[in-house]
């Protein structure tokens, strides 16, 4: 099956930076489509350029975020999920674009743009029938969270500190989903409002799937593959206000 991957991005300073890393990742992986999806009002030079240089097969997106939903300055609020829109965009796209009755193989993988992705873990999600889940490392103030496997390799609940008892306590990176699933439930998207902080992921997998339906990867949750890493604000305080490198040198 093509792996395809949704990944939400948006334009600031290390943006180039962590979209070249991610295309190195993906370089490795056989039989991979990339949608992008920015979160802008068109589709910027800089993505597009980068996209066309990484000979991947990808597929270049765009939708702002609306202002009201965004950061005020740096503080940003908890009750906006980022990157929401752009997941749902790519959703319809792969609805529109693959007949729920053609024989397309796919799954979809939903990656940010600033985590990091072992190679190993895009082997495991191939095989998902309905739903695939695994452990993701540094969230919910822990060393990784986990899906819990019993001794039958079922899934049966969260080992996570920060609310256990949602529906699907796990990360964005803890999960892929077979396409077919996807398109035969057109209905099923990221709920944008009224959704509580952690609650975001839930609000997509219980409209696809029961916590029985869960396929745990990663030698039964055992191992790390991909980390929730995020990358710190360059400090750029000798630009002063008007600039003090050329602007023309993209970074
Ligand atoms: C955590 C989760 O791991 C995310 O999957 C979830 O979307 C997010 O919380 C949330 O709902 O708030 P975190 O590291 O805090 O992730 O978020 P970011 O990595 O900053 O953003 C997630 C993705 O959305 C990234 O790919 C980022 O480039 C993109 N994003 C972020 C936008 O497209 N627009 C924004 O304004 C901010
Ligand atoms: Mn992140």
């Amino acid at each position: 099956p093509t792996i395809h991957i949704i990944t939400p991005t948006y334009s600031r300073p290390v943006q180039k930076a962590e979209l070249t890393r991610l295309a190195n990742t993906f370089l490795h992986v056989p039989n991979l489509h990339w949608i992008l999806v920015e979160d802008s009002q068109r589709r910027t030079p800089l993505v597009t350029r980068l996209l066309r240089e990484t000979g991947l097969n990808y597929t270049h997106l765009n939708v702002e975020t609306p202002r009201n939903y965004k950061l005020r300055g740096d503080t940003r609020d908890p009750r906006i999920p980022r990157g929401t829109m752009q997941r749902n965009l790519a959703l319809r796209w792969l609805r529109e674009t693959f007949n729920a009755n053609s024989s397309q193989a796919g799954i979809v993988y939903f990656a940010d743009d600033d985590n990091t992705y072992s190679l190993e873990l895009f082997e495991e999600m191939r095989s998902t029938r309905k739903v695939s889940v695994w452990p993701v490392a540094f969230v919910g103030g822990l060393r990784y969270e986990s899906p819990k496997v019993n001794a039958a390799g079922k899934v049966y609940g969260w080992k996570t500190v920060f609310d256990p008892h949602r529906p699907f306590a796990i990360d964005m990176a803890g999960f892929a989903i077979n396409l077919r699933l996807i398109l035969f439930k057109p209905q099923a998207y990221f709920k944008l409002r009224g959704v509580k902080g952690g609650y975001q992921e839930s609000s997509l997998l219980r409209e696809l799937v029961t916590l029985n339906d869960l396929e745990p990867k990663a030698a039964n949750c055992t191992k790390i593959l991909v980390w929730h890493t995020r990358t710190e604000k360059p400090v750029l305080v000798n630009e002063g206000k008007k600039g003090f490198t050329d602007p023309n040198v993209e970074i």
